[in-house]
């Protein structure tokens, strides 16, 4: 049985999804949520789950190597197999990337390669994209960069603001994400495109 570690920085919807998806004949299952902010609404959630979870505040620590060093003890004492960014909002050194290089995925909330970063639904409106999505993808040291294990697509209509665009990827990424997984923590590494 392979063992998830699931990092977050906020309410945590997709760790919850994640969570919920490794039951049964699963191949892998949650033994801990880390939180970089103490008030991440994630961190009750997994606890009601049964699933341990803490917080290293990253606003603690002098500088990034600091806090880095931190999460990586909580992180190890967990002794993970696969680590999952779901809405993680730190950015990685390339030293703690390296160090789960090939064992750590990430969410972003656009079809990669475009719109790395922040404000990704606000970006794909402006510029009149007919579509956009999530994409699931293994880490590497280049900010949401690393091989696509999956993406999902949705319209962009007419009428949509930032808040519509971002619920309607939400419900993908709460799909695509389990999917990935399931896959990733039996072996398969090939992409898989939804919709
Ligand atoms: C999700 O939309 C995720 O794709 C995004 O943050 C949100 C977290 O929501 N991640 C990033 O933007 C990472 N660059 P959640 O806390 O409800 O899962």
């Amino acid at each position: 049985m392979k063992r998830v570690a699931i990092l977050i920085s906020g309410g945590g919807s997709n760790m919850v999804k994640l969570a919920e998806s490794m039951t049964g004949d699963h191949p892998a299952r949650p033994v801990l949520v880390l939180s970089n902010d103490p008030k991440a609404g994630g961190l009750d959630k997994a606890r009601t789950m049964g699933i341990p979870a803490q917080a290293v505040d990253h606003r603690r620590f002098e500088d990034r190597p600091g806090f880095e060093t931190a999460l990586k003890d909580q992180l190890i004492a967990a002794s993970p197999d696969i680590i999952c960014l779901a809405g993680f909002m730190r950015v990685l050194t390339p030293g703690f990337v390296k160090h789960w290089q090939g064992r750590m995925l990430n969410i972003h909330p656009s079809l990669l390669p475009k719109y790395r970063g922040l404000h990704t639904h606000k970006r794909a409106i402006e510029s009149g994209d007919a579509e956009h999505g999530c994409t699931v993808h293994e880490v590497t040291a280049e900010l949401d960069d690393g091989p696509v294990l999956g993406q999902a697509r949705v319209p962009i209509m007419a009428k949509d603001t930032v808040q519509t665009l971002t619920a309607r990827v939400l419900v993908q990424e709460h799909i695509l994400y389990p999917t990935v997984l399931r896959r990733f923590a039996a072996g398969d590494r090939t992409p898989v495109f939804l919709s």
